[in-house]
């Protein structure tokens, strides 16, 4: 597994404590005086030429790198453009952390100092901590030799003025605990489907929630054939690697409290079955099991914050692939909540497998709500495109919440409306439902069929399929390197801590 940066707080003292590399942030206002203080003469003078004589203007996202030849206590200065200061937000911060600590690699940098960007609020400290957790992860299970240009950076110092420093190193601690998460769901969803049936993904899964002491149960094929998840076994038929569901339950109170339902779509590998899928990018379907992933870093992140609530974390888990024991257009499957489902088109499993989960860990914990992550319909990322996840749900409040966390987070997401109409196109001729609605309002019609299985419980279902991995129309950043994203994590674990009575260091 991956090893991750160290990241500490210290006094900025460069006489006695001098730094190879010094990151400063300069707003368009080219607000530099600040930092004059703690540079020296030489360093000082340097930024200051540099600054007044318009050599950096503090462009967003601009850098430029200043050599302080023969200084000691300073030998490189690095200056991020941060932009107009009004414009600033929270994943500006984000960006440009990860942004610097890619610099310091790219130069064999493996120790670099950083001042805070804003007025050194801790939240910023935070949002930077993560930044550069999140920007250096790289999926190198697979190549044989360390790239040129792969030198890492091992340790950053945080530059803070400040007498609070506890509760800044509990604040890091926190960014690391959380981005740790997310590089553990981004392993698994970056894992290509030959290293990845439904067994080993469950493999991997189980192992974590070992480590950890979360209770877990895992459901073979025949126990879902014996007690009707049926939507499950269908889906997975079609492959010689068995559909699995993996259960994990958090209980971080003395008591059973209602739980917070967490539900991942997991297809190891999307062909579409029958109804086949053109090979073109098809290899990208490897993304598919992302939601469950995410799901998986959730369950880790909430047990090592030692939240005081209860999770269920449930992840259907299956290959859909063509084969003559695949499930089929025409067939009509009868669910596990009862209802029946007419298939008409075998590419759109997600919504049935997810189905299938959902009333399942519905009727067995009785959550208080239900959060659902899925890289569902293509169609989702022709509404909204590839950087912005869609929210459907029937909770005005859960989605307002999540909404404006994902304002801190950077994790985009925005509401599309679940009226009668949608619910019209997924009716079906025999059965109770069909598993299309037509191409317009897909990603819709995709929420409407899940809405039949969450029993009237407050949910919210989140369409990952542009967010979840890097692919075409992804806008760069820092801290999303290529595949896996881990997207929605951040904001689903904020949502937690918010939830606990207790929550350490916020
Ligand atoms: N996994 C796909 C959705 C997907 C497509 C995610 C492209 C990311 C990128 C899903 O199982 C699927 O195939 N959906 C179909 C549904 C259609 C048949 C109603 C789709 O979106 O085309
Ligand atoms: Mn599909
Ligand atoms: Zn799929």
């Amino acid at each position: 597994m991956f090893r991750m940066v160290e990241i500490i707080v210290e006094k900025p003292a460069f006489d006695k404590n001098p730094s190879p590399l010094v990151v400063i942030g300069i707003f368009d206002n080219k607000d530099y005086e600040k930092y004059l203080k703690y540079l020296g003469s030489k360093a000082g003078s340097a930024l200051k030429e540099i600054v007044l004589g318009k050599g950096f203007l503090g462009k967003l996202g601009t850098s430029i790198l200043l050599p302080i030849i023969g200084n000691l206590e300073v030998e490189k200065i690095l200056l991020i453009g941060l932009g107009n200061k009004e414009k600033f937000t929270q994943d500006v911060a984000r960006r440009m952390a990860g942004k610097s600590a890619l610099k310091a690699r790219e130069i064999y940098q493996p120790n670099f100092s950083i001042f805070p960007f804003a007025e050194s609020e801790e939240s910023d400290i935070e949002t930077i901590a993560e930044g550069i957790f999140l920007a250096m992860y790289n999926f190198g299970k697979y190549k044989t030799k360390v790239s040129e240009g792969n030198n890492k950076v091992q340790r950053v110092k945080l530059l803070v003025d400040s007498t609070n420093v506890e509760r800044l190193r509990a604040r890091i601690e926190n960014a690391k605990t959380v981005t740790e998460a997310v590089n553990f769901a981004r392993d698994l969803g970056n894992l290509p489907p030959n290293d990845c049936s439904p067994g080993q993904l469950v493999a991997h899964g189980l192992a974590m929630a070992e480590s950890l002491g979360i209770s877990s149960t895992t459901l073979e094929r025949y126990q879902m054939e014996s007690i009707g998840l049926n939507g499950i076994v269908s889906v997975g038929k079609g492959s010689d690697n068995p559909p699995k569901m993996l259960i994990l339950e958090y209980n971080g109170t003395s008591n059973n409290a209602a739980p917070y339902l967490m539900v991942g779509k997991t297809v190891t590998f999307d062909t579409g079955g029958i109804s086949l899928k053109p090979s073109e990018k098809m290899d990208e379907m490897k993304y598919d099991k992302c939601g469950g992933c995410t799901v998986l870093g959730i369950m880790r992140a909430v047990s090592e914050l030692r939240l005081q609530i209860r999770v269920i974390g449930i992840i259907p888990c299956v290959e859909n692939m063509p084969s003559s024991s695949s499930y089929r257009p025409g067939d009509i499957i009868r669910m596990f909540n009862g209802k029946t489902v007419e298939v008409l088109n075998t590419d759109a499993e997600g919504r049935i497998i997810l189905a299938d989960a959902i009333a399942y860990g519905v009727k067995t914990y009785k959550p208080r709500l239900i959060i659902d992550l899925a890289t569902l319909t293509g169609a989702c990322i022709i509404a909204l495109g590839a950087n912005v996840a869609a929210m459907i749900g029937t909770d005005t409040e859960l989605k307002n919440r999540l909404k404006k966390l994902s304002e801190v987070t950077g994790e985009k997401m925005w509401e599309l409306p679940l009226w009668e109409e949608f619910h019209d196109q997924i009716k079906s001729h025999v059965a109770d439902i069909k598993n299309i609605g037509g191409r317009p309002g897909g990603a819709i019609t995709a929420a409407a069929f899940l809405s039949n299985f969450t029993d009237g419980i407050p949910w919210v279902h989140l369409d990952i399929a542009g967010t979840g991995w890097t692919q075409d129309g992804t806008s760069k950043k820092s801290y999303n390197p290529k595949g896996a994203t881990g997207f929605g994590l951040r904001t689903i674990v904020k949502f937690l801590v918010e939830e606990s009575p207790i929550n350490g260091n916020t």
